[in-house]
């Protein structure tokens, strides 16, 4: 079977989808490689590197597409793009795509490779289980995300985050608020407590209070009157009453915080508004907010996605697709886990569909014609109904 690895193309994107280290793997599992020219030459992988793995370069994207059976990428593929590159009508009926869609929030391309008859995998509707957990692109991309959005903070903060004692006298360990406290969240209260600073936290699911206990940091929360538990690990929206007593914990955080990071999404996918402008206005001048949050939206109201905002001398950073931003380590990753998706359904060489399978279950969102996926189906229903 022929697996196809295009260029991505979606600005600022520096990912590729497969690592030389894979392609050698996937080569060795009996897969024959067709990497799309420049493809991993910003993430530091030139095009001789996969030749050696025992890939063959093309330099022709319609080529690579329309020639191959299983197509790996990082992003949705385009519909239409200004170069003329329309992924999705690139793919012959049946070619099975495995990247990270976001179904939900690109339903105009789940239709499109409805259409085409593309057999679709999304790499972020993995259900996150023991015997997915090396597939699981959330996470791996949530981690650089957590790790880099601390370092942004630091470099911004016109403070140190460590304490110092020295021979001017003692400097105090920055303050860092944490919100939403999942691989993300996690990874940014670990890696401001390696810098030094005293970190408190805050998840609307209690249960993260020993995790977050665990690295050093100080839990805060609210008792809530309504679960906020949606299944799966994945919080759903608060109740307006826990939402209103949720706002005062965050309100008086903020303003005793140097930094607050902010990684909090419903059901995965959509970030609440957290951060009312009037939270920003009682925080210190020079204190910094970083949106970890901006794909999905935002948790700032004044957030500027892909930008930063200045309000009343607090630096609010609203990064976005921040794993691109360390591309060699987030296509490692990424590659190892589509890799590990791959490998698992492997039989005499060739890639086996098993729809009973709970993996392939519940990461297909398109199959023979149809949106099989029913978060996507139903999301795709509801915006025809509002039409
Ligand atoms: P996510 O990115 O969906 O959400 C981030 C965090 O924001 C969550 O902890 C959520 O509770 C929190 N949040 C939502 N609304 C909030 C609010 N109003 N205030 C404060 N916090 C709020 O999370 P992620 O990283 O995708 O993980 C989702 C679940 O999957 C977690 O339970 C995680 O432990 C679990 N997981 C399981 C894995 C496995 O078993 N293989 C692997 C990775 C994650």
């Amino acid at each position: 079977m022929l697996i196809g690895v295009p260029r991505e193309t979606r600005s600022g994107e520096r990912r590729v989808a497969l690592a030389p280290e894979s392609c050698k793997k996937l080569a060795q599992a009996g897969y024959t490689i067709s990497i799309e020219a420049g493809a991993g030459e910003a993430a530091y992988f030139p095009d001789e590197s996969y030749r050696e793995a025992g890939a063959t370069v093309e330099a022709d994207p319609h080529s690579l597409f329309a020639s191959t059976d299983i197509v790996l990428k990082i992003n949705p593929p385009t519909l239409d793009h200004p170069n003329g590159r329309t992924e999705t009508a690139w793919m012959r009926p049946g070619t099975i795509l495995l990247a990270s869609l976001m179904p939900t929030r690109n339903l105009d391309t789940m239709r499109a490779l409805a259409a085409g008859k593309v057999t679709a995998f999304s790499t972020d509707a993995i259900p996150r289980t023991t015997r997915a957990q090396a597939m699981d692109t959330l996470s791996s991309m949530a981690n650089i995300s957590g790790y880099k959005g601390v370092l942004l903070a630091a470099t911004e903060l016109s403070k140190y985050f460590p304490m110092f004692m020295t021979a001017a006298g003692t400097v105090f360990p920055a303050k860092v608020f944490v919100i939403g406290a999942a691989v993300a969240g996690l990874q940014a209260i670990a890696t401001a407590r390696r810098l030094g600073a005293n970190v408190v936290a805050t998840d609307v699911r209690p249960e993260v209070k020993e995790q977050i206990e665990s690295l050093g940091a100080k839990y805060v929360g609210i008792e809530l009157k309504e679960s906020a538990a949606a299944g799966g690990g994945y919080a759903k929206e608060l109740s307006d009453a826990d939402k209103l007593r949720q706002r005062e914990l965050v309100t008086e955080q903020c303003a005793v915080s140097d930094v607050v990071i902010t990684t909090a999404l419903i059901g995965g996918v959509f970030a609440p508004k957290l951060i009312t402008d009037a939270m920003v206005r009682r925080m210190r001048p020079g204190s910094v907010i970083v949106d970890l949050a901006a794909d999905g939206g935002g948790n700032c109201e004044l957030s500027q996605l892909g930008d930063t905002a200045v309000v009343d001398g607090v630096r609010i950073l609203a990064p976005l697709n921040l794993p691109a931003t360390m591309p060699t380590h987030a296509s490692l990753l990424f590659s190892r886990n589509l890799t590990a998706f791959v490998q698992a359904f492997t039989k005499d060489k060739t890639f086996l569909l098993d729809l009973t399978d709970d993996i392939q279950k519940g990461s297909i969102i398109t199959h023979g014609g149809e949106i099989v996926h029913k978060r996507t189906l139903a999301a795709v229903r509801a915006t025809a109904a509002s039409a």
